[in-house]
């Protein structure tokens, strides 16, 4: 029987380091998981709370395709409170995580053998995303000389002009955000030549002093991207949103109709809740960046020396040219000689990524400390 070509995406090569983590694990081994992209924090209480009490009252049916009005009201809200823009809540979509996010957006926004511009390294399932939709990406290079974000030069220079731009301020996998003022030169940019501007915004509330600006602020085409994943620690419950553009919403509407019917209705009842969260909620930012602080101070005597600092997000994304050309070989090496888990650079970019690899710090210090101790001890 045929398997079709478009489900020939590459596989996530952070889960098979994560297989042979947990193999060690299961072995009695002490593993400290550096590879994994998520807070190792559970939801709020409150969240939780809201959970059981929609459990025991609610008769959790389908809600409309768009998520329910109050959730889209207190996710309007949200941008006023911390952005300052008055969004309107029709433009507010809720999704099945920020992934459901992508499926819609770009099966409304890009046809079949469209192009769309995106740094290498960045988030994987991006690439694999258009790929399976049969849109080109079309990597732009990304490296500490531009902080591993787009500018408009490197823009400039894809002929022919991309039909969109995917833009993530934090960055995944370096952490790296665009300050202010290149950020509105982008969306200015994409918005004069029609190019329809992708804004990942899924690590805004884990940054550590670089100034955030959503996209939401223009009106300009662009879509926004979010999610209670990261800053809101509800990794698991599937749940993110985006604000869209008016010519999108229809589409987008009949899309989430027919793909999803609707977002998960427990999620939604409970998310309610996590925006009066905020004490909770910083002090997993405090801790992350703790975690950050002391990983940039340790990291360098390892031999880890060249990485972007992380303006937001909780990874570290280190140059690893002067100690390995394989990072995959580099990762399975290091956590069987120390336990330590990371992910490697290829994962982000598969043509240059053999030569960097990513930690996370979005676990406890004390793990992080540990880790950061053997891998000290393994480079002496
Ligand atoms: C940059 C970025 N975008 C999107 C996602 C997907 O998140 P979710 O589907 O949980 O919202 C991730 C997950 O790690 C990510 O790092």
């Amino acid at each position: 029987m045929k398997v079709a070509r478009r489900s020939a995406v590459p596989p996530f090569l952070a889960m098979e380091v994560l297989r042979t983590a947990n193999e060690r694990a299961s072995a009695g081994e002490r593993i400290l998981h550096l590879e994994i992209g998520q807070p190792s924090t559970p939801a709020p209480r409150a969240v939780i709370e809201a959970a059981k009490r929609a459990l025991d009252t609610h008769q959790l049916g389908y809600t409309e395709s768009l998520g329910i009005p109050e959730l889209r009201q207190r996710i309007a809200l949200h941008y006023r409170d911390m952005y300052g823009l008055a969004v309107d809540a029709q433009r507010v979509v809720v999704t099945t995580g920020s992934s459901g996010g992508f499926l819609l957006a770009f099966l409304s926004a890009f046809d079949a053998g469209d192009r769309v511009a995106l740094v290498a390294p960045g988030y994987p399932a991006y690439r694999n995303i258009l790929l399976a939709l049969g849109i080109e990406p079309i990597d732009l290079p990304g490296g500490p000389e531009n902080r591993f974000q787009p500018t408009v030069e490197l823009l400039e220079s894809v002929s022919p002009r991309p039909d969109g731009l995917i833009v993530a301020s934090p960055s995944n996998p370096a952490g790296t955000m665009l300050a202010p003022a290149d950020f509105e030169r982008l969306v200015r940019y994409c918005q004069e030549r029609a190019i329809r501007l992708v804004s990942d915004e899924i690590y805004h509330g884990i940054t550590y002093g670089t100034p955030v600006r959503s996209a939401a602020a223009h009106d300009g085409g662009a879509i926004v991207i979010n999610s209670f994943s990261k800053y809101f620690s509800m990794t698991g419950w599937r749940l993110g949103w985006m604000v869209l553009p008016e010519d999108l919403l229809r589409p987008v509407e009949c899309l989430a109709q027919n793909l999803f019917i609707a977002p998960p209705t427990l999620p939604q009842l409970a998310a309610l809740a996590v925006f009066d969260c905020r004490a909770e909620l910083e002090a997993n930012v405090a801790r992350y960046r703790r975690n950050r602080d002391l990983l940039l101070d340790e990291l360098p005597k390892a031999g880890f020396d060249r990485m972007a600092p992380a303006d937001g997000a909780f990874y570290l994304f280190a140059d690893v040219t002067r100690l390995t050309n394989d990072s995959v070989a580099f990762c399975q090496r290091m956590l069987v000689d120390t336990g330590v888990a990371a992910t490697p650079g290829v994962d982000f970019d598969p043509g240059r990524g053999h030569r960097f690899l990513r930690f996370s710090f979005a676990g406890s210090t004390e793990e992080v400390a540990e880790a950061a101790r053997r891998l000290i001890a393994w480079r002496r």
